[in-house]
């Protein structure tokens, strides 16, 4: 999502808080998601500085090297407000290697500004669409307003990924390259409040 998701914090560290969650992939290979650490700059840098040209492109919106203050963007988010969270291998001496990063940093608006890169030997294989879900987990825990993104109108992937995620995509006006992603907690937030009131009142009691 292009650019935009882009630090505006004060402190260092993991952001809103995160669960850890382990799984198996594909090849027997573990991974685990959890929340970025100040420690993971060094992580960060080497798999932002392995990510091909076209996934560098349809993230940052430029296929050069990204800046360090970018870097650093991504372990100074403002705790609590904003998300950053990686997904990681470990080796057999417990060493990790990061293999996907996702963030999202709230405007004034109350609205989650959303990006996500997965490393291109892993795109494919479900963690986009892990990690998008999980944000958006964490925007729903925060009673965010709601969230959106810029998206490059050639990524296919990551538009229908997002569409699959329930939002709603739609040229950007203003930059025919771009298409702006957004999606309402909000209303999702009083379709369950309805559908709540719908239940009888002896719904949950014991029988
Ligand atoms: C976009 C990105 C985050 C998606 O993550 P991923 O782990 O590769 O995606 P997933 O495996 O979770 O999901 C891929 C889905 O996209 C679909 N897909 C793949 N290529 C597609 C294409 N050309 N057109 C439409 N859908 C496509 C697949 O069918 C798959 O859906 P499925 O799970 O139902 O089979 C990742 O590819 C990436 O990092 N790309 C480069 C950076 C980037 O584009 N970031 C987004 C910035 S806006």
């Amino acid at each position: 999502m292009g650019s935009s998701a882009r630090n505006q914090g004060v402190d260092s560290g993991a952001g809103a808080g995160v669960g850890e969650e382990s799984w198996t992939a594909r090849g027997g290979i573990q991974l685990m998601l959890r929340s970025v650490q100040a420690a993971d700059q060094t992580g960060l840098r080497a798999f932002i500085d392995g990510l091909s040209r076209e996934s560098r492109y349809f993230r940052f919106l430029t296929g050069g090297r990204i800046s360090d203050e970018t870097i650093e963007g991504f372990v100074s988010h403002r705790p609590g407000r904003d998300a950053a969270v990686v997904v990681v291998t470990r080796d057999d001496d417990g060493a990790e290697s990061i293999v996907a990063n996702a963030e999202y940093v709230v405007n004034a608006d109350d609205i989650a500004e959303l990006a996500v890169v997965v490393a291109d030997d892993w795109q494919g294989q479900g963690l986009g669409r892990r990690l998008i879900r999980r944000l958006q987990q964490m925007a729903r825990a925060s009673q965010l307003r709601g969230m959106r993104g810029d998206v490059l109108s050639e990524n296919r992937r990551m538009l229908a990924i997002m569409r699959d995620c329930g939002f709603s995509t739609r040229r950007n006006p203003d930059d025919s390259y771009l298409h702006e992603v957004n999606l309402s907690l909000q209303n999702e937030h009083a379709q369950r409040q309805a559908g709540d009131h719908w239940l009888p009142r002896d719904w949950f009691a014991a029988n």
